[in-house]
């Protein structure tokens, strides 16, 4: 890519940007260029380099090579406060947030605001709900503690925690991998007004149609090189983007289906009946059978995980569930797991990432019992049935015996996953499954699943991307609170059909 003469608007430019990891190249000489009140998406697949280029630009790390101005001036990024002090605020893929601390200490952590050099409690929390109000959330609670939130409203404490400074630039890095329709929708509201003062915005996302509808222009990685600089947003398809990332076209990326029907006399695995969580879910039945993707369709809140949930016994409902004709008594997830149920959870991270064990290690972490018989651990069948997932599921870099907390945040999603498909079981419970993975990557898992489908497991899909219920189910149950509102062939559906119904309750 020959360097380009940045344009004088520019506000931001990076030039020839190199991180060397060990025995990785991250980034091996990345140009950007961003516009004052400009959304400027950055696009590439899992290991690309996005996330390494804005810690860079956030002060977190710092680059081996290359040179960056922000408004016309040399800069040196050598904290993140230094980048905090010229304007910069970065939203991270890992949210950064503490747990334990409060909504508000967490928006203000490091940096109180202060009136007549006097900060009080209420004065924080004052300034904290102002800023989630302008976010549309005025009813996330300053007072709350940060650990007892959802992702999404996670999510909005972060952008908060990026709006209480004097910002000129903000970078966000897959905001909307943890949000619902509706709440991309008010994401973008409140990313237009941030441009309309004249803030840039970095925007990180695998949702391509989402780079359409919010993006001005695009900058594309691969391997850690600009491989596309500034193409316009809305002018460029989607399938050239798509090549540019992949180096290939991807053009099926959901797997065929078997036909209408072909399941109808296949033995049921999953029938769940009455199942009902107190306040969450009423009266839901269903069944799923051998070979068969079931998709639960609804807005995050709806009630789907806590379906997910409840079946596999990590909530306590009342109904019954029955595996395989035979009841399993709820609330304990040991029996579900025994009765052959494997659930991936929506929050992987939070829930059994071993962040410094080897790739190999994470994959086969729940199915340890099996490779260990008489006290004798067996690390030749575990090796090798990891080495088949990585290749199955192209985990990159292919090392299984890497810290997996070296991988992207797309390649560790990928790898926790990988943990249920190899685990011998009757009935996968899938939640976000692709949540941070890439269009071609997306497009290998989605055949894994319907792989093991067709082998025999049944298997139960939540997915916030309604095209992804609709083009890997066979059959789907939208969900709206707590109830199922609709049930049909996937075929028999389209996008805009199913989003009446979970944003109106409409009924097709
Ligand atoms: N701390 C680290 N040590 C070693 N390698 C690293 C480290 N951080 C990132 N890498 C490697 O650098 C490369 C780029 O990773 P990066 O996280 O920037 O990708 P990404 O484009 O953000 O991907 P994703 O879409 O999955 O989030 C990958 O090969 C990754 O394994
Ligand atoms: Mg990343």
């Amino acid at each position: 890519m020959p360097p380009s003469s940045p344009d004088s608007a520019s506000l931001l430019v990076m030039r020839g940007i190199v991180k060397q990891f060990p025995g990785v190249r991250a980034l091996d000489g990345v140009d950007l260029d961003v516009r004052a009140g400009e959304v400027h998406c950055l696009l590439g697949q899992n290991g690309a380099g996005k996330s390494t280029l804005i810690k860079v630009l956030a002060g977190a790390h710092q680059p081996d090579e290359g040179s960056i101005t922000f408004g016309g001036e040399t800069v040196r990024l050598t904290s993140p406060t230094a980048a905090i002090r010229l304007g910069i605020s970065t939203i991270y893929q890992e949210l950064d947030l503490v747990d334990g601390l409060s909504v508000a200490q967490n928006v203000f952590l490091g940096h109180e605001p202060s009136r007549l050099g006097f900060v009080g409690q209420s004065e924080v929390n004052r300034a904290t709900r102002e800023l989630l109000s302008g976010l549309g959330h005025g009813e996330i609670r300053p007072a709350t503690e940060v650990g007892r939130l959802s992702p999404a409203a996670k999510q909005v404490v972060s952008m908060a925690r990026a709006l209480s400074y004097d910002t000129r630039l903000i970078v966000m890095d897959e905001p909307s991998a943890a949000l619902a329709h509706d709440e991309v929708t008010n994401l973008f509201r409140i990313i237009r007004e941030l441009t309309a003062q004249g803030v840039a915005v970095i925007y990180i996302s695998h949702r391509l149609e989402e780079i359409r509808e919010i993006g001005d222009r695009v900058t594309v990685l691969k391997d850690g090189r600009t491989v596309a600089v500034g193409l316009p947003a809305k002018e460029t398809p989607t399938s050239q983007v798509v090549s540019l990332m992949t180096g290939r076209n991807v053009e099926h990326v959901f797997p065929v289906r078997p036909d209408a029907g072909t399941h109808d006399e296949r033995p049921e695995i999953l029938r769940v009946e009455n199942l009902s969580v107190p306040g969450r879910v009423e009266d839901v039945s269903f069944s799923v059978r051998s070979g068969e993707i079931v998709g639960l369709a609804g807005l995050v809140g709806s009630g789907r995980s806590e379906i997910i949930e409840a079946i596999y016994g990590a909530r306590r409902a009342g109904g019954k569930v029955f595996m395989d004709g035979t009841p399993v008594r709820g609330g304990s997830t040991t029996r579900a797991v025994r009765a052959g149920m494997g659930l991936a959870p929506e929050e992987r991270k939070a829930q059994g990432l071993l962040l410094d064990q080897s790739v190999t290690r994470n994959i086969s972490l729940s199915s340890l019992s099996r490779y260990a018989k008489l006290g004798w651990m067996n690390r030749g069948q575990e090796a090798s049935e990891a080495r088949g997932q990585i290749e199955d599921l192209d985990i990159r870099p292919p090392h299984p015996d890497r810290p997996i907390k070296n991988l992207s945040g797309g390649n560790q999603q990928k790898a926790v996953l990988a943990r249920w498909l190899i685990n011998g079981r009757r009935l996968l419970l899938l939640d976000e499954p692709t949540r941070g993975v890439d269009v071609g990557a997306r497009a290998e898992l989605y055949a894994v699943i319907r792989r093991l489908a067709d082998e025999g497991l049944g298997v139960l899909l939540v997915s916030s991307e309604v095209p992804e219920v609709l083009g890997l189910a066979d059959r789907v149950l939208v969900i709206r609170e707590g109830r199922v509102i609709h049930e049909s062939d996937a075929r028999d559906l389209d996008e805009h059909k199913v989003l009446d119904m979970i944003m109106e309750g409409r009924s097709a």
